[in-house]
């Protein structure tokens, strides 16, 4: 073979090979762009795009169609959990999961991770078609933990020991919570935070991040870029597991100095260090005790306003 039909050849094959990367690519699932999908300018009276360009979601920012698109045929698996122990089943479950049938993910597969410390605490609710309840229950002595602790510690195990094999994103809500309208793909992310409905209203300087230096949670003042609600994270179950794993490292890291700090501080110290990449308004998670400014007219996720188990 001459030198130029060799030439000849490899530039074929180069070509050849790029065609069959590139349509690899489309059927694999290339990534939908945020401009696709997303519009900012049609909230121009809130924050819609973070200083690292997160996209943060608020109704009337998404384009619900071209996500659909996107999303229906990639046989995706959600994950959602809840941790309700004691009081917290008896009050807040049954309407929990009720609310979350008809809303969390509609048209997806969705498999609710639920925690009890008894299976009697379980109400009387089937899941929908596309639905699967993995009920589990608590095995240890809770009355003297850290409700928090307990909460991410035993959802980290169920991350390692099946979760990750399971679903493509998993998100973890607090029980008290009540689905008042659609939350669907448009939350999806590999890094998910939901902006604190008080506190996205406050100046940063205010925001009850944990101020003592020697805590692991520690953000200093003039430091931070918003106050995240704890009571609703997601991402990808890595990604999940990143989160708590660092605030585990983190208790651990105070208990030797003698400190404490809520699990809310932590998660806090760790979106400021590992930036997430989509960030929810307060419309999904509104506290109903605050009358809802006029930036907050759609309401997704409404909770109780009793926030803490025990005080
Ligand atoms: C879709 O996902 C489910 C659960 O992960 C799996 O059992 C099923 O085989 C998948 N279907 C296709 C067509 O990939
Ligand atoms: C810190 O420890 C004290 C004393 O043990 C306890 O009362 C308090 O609830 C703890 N605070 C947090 C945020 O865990």
């Amino acid at each position: 073979m001459n030198f130029q039909r060799k030439k000849m050849l490899l530039m074929i094959s180069c070509v050849l090979s790029l065609m069959v990367v590139e349509r690899y690519s489309r059927n694999q699932g290339e990534e939908l762009q945020l401009s696709e999908w997303f519009r900012p300018r049609r909230r121009p009276d809130v924050i819609t795009t973070t200083d690292w360009l997160a996209p943060v979601i608020w109704e009337g920012t998404f384009n619900r169609r071209v996500l659909g698109k996107h999303y229906r045929n990639r046989n995706l698996t959600m994950g959602l959990a809840v941790f309700a122990i004691s009081r917290i089943a008896d009050q807040y479950l049954e309407r929990f999961l009720e609310s979350a049938k008809k809303h969390f993910m509609t048209g997806y597969r969705v498999v609710f991770y639920i925690t009890v410390d008894d299976l009697d605490k379980m109400p009387d609710v089937d899941p929908g078609p596309l639905q699967t309840f993995q009920v589990f229950t608590l095995q240890e002595e809770i009355w003297w933990q850290d409700f928090d602790l307990l909460r991410m510690r035993n959802l980290g195990e169920h991350i390692v020991q099946h979760i990750q094999g399971e679903v493509d994103f998993l998100f973890s809500m607090a029980t008290n919570q009540i689905f008042q309208s659609d939350v669907g793909v448009e939350t999806l992310g590999a890094s998910v935070a939901q902006l604190h409905a008080w506190w996205y209203f406050k100046s940063t300087k205010d925001f009850p991040y944990e101020r003592r230096r020697r805590s692991a949670a520690y953000i200093p003042y003039g430091k931070g870029d918003f106050y995240y609600d704890s009571a609703f994270v997601g991402g990808t179950p890595q990604q999940v597991l990143n989160l708590i794993e660092e605030y585990l490292k983190g208790v651990l890291q105070d208990k030797q100095n003698g400190l404490n700090s809520s699990y809310e501080n932590h998660l806090n110290k760790y979106f400021f260090l590992n930036k997430p990449t989509k960030l929810l308004s307060p419309e999904y998670n509104w506290d109903v005790t605050f009358y809802p400014p006029p930036q907050v007219q759609f309401v997704k996720v409404a909770q109780h306003p009793k926030r803490r188990p025990w005080p």
